[in-house]
């Protein structure tokens, strides 16, 4: 049984393929080209958390796919507590083909995919967000021709968001440089994982902004406090300050250099509304790639 949980477990061989297949189904839902390949076959989507993005893009492309979406509140599945995850996923896996998920703990995922007879699917946890990594690779691909050799710095949080795309470049021969204060980078339970399922060659962290960005090809930020950790939100305000990316830090990055922001975006915290607005930005691409990365999941796990 194939899941879909972390980047880390594919082969860089099945992330080549995956954006490739979604290239080929972005190209062919722009000829309005009519797709079948999840006829009669229902997918679930499981939510603890809000999602605009996630949410949205799986329901569409199931239906553009010619499958059938049923969207079930986390509240109401109550994972866990209102029956234990083994009961819950032996019982699911009779009734629809595939469960899409975002929890808070990853935790929920394993425990899932270790009795599910269906393929489950990350659409966020705590560790990280797959989905979205696989979008941040496509829209690098489309804006500089192959990822291969292009640097990524993430000014940030060492977060669900960048340990998924600094798994994918590693994978696929992109630089990644996380950029953040002291004490936000990424932990040794992930640079260990890394090691053993990605490079020796660990992402190296800065812990000066300008620095990172200087050689970069791609700036990335995300939101300084992430679901789950708004409690923690006034002490990250303040440690985050100087790792904004505004005006003053893209003039700092080559002049070809690319924003992208997995969204929804905080502005006037992790980025600024004139940098969001202005040419270097494609998170919009971005979140639109969302959709053709997911419907290449789908099709690789159920075809
Ligand atoms: N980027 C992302 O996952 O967005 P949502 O939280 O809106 O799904
Ligand atoms: N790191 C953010 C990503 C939101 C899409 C969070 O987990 O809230």
């Amino acid at each position: 049984m194939k899941h879909f949980l972390n980047l880390s477990d594919l082969s860089a061989a099945d992330l080549d393929h995956l954006l490739t297949e979604a290239a080929r189904l972005k190209d062919a839902q722009a000829r309005r080209i009519p797709a079948h390949s999840l006829n009669g076959r229902v997918v679930g989507l499981v939510f603890e958390k809000p999602s605009l993005r996630t949410r949205v893009s799986f329901e569409s492309g199931v239906a553009q796919l010619g499958g059938t979406s049923l969207y079930l509140p986390g509240n109401e599945v109550g994972l866990g507590w209102r029956e234990t995850l083994a009961d819950f996923a032996r019982t699911i896996s009779h009734y629809i083909d595939a469960l899409v998920l975002r929890v808070y703990q990853h935790a929920t995922l394993e425990g899932l995919a270790a009795h599910a007879t269906i393929p489950i699917i990350n659409g966020l946890s705590d560790w990280s967000h797959p989905c979205q990594g696989l979008a941040d690779l496509l829209t690098v691909r489309e804006l500089f021709g192959s990822e291969r050799g292009r640097t990524v710095a993430f000014v940030g949080d060492g977060n669900n968001v960048s340990r998924s795309l600094a798994v994918g470049c590693g994978k696929l021969g992109a630089k990644f440089v996380l950029a953040c204060p002291v004490g936000y980078g990424f932990d040794e339970k992930f640079l260990t994982q890394y090691r053993s399922k990605v490079s020796p060659d660990v992402p190296q962290e800065l812990n000066d902004p300008v620095a990172a960005v200087r050689g970069a090809d791609v700036i990335y930020t995300d939101v300084w406090t992430s679901m789950g950790q708004e409690a923690e939100r006034e002490e990250r305000l303040r440690r985050f300050a100087s790792f904004q990316v505004n005006a003053q830090l893209l003039a700092a990055a080559p002049a070809h250099c690319k924003v992208l922001h997995c969204l929804p975006a905080h502005r006037g915290e992790e980025i600024t509304d004139d940098v969001m607005d202005g040419p270097a930005c494609a998170a919009f691409q971005q979140a639109g790639n969302r959709l053709h990365t997911q419907k290449a999941v789908l099709e690789w796990l159920l075809k």
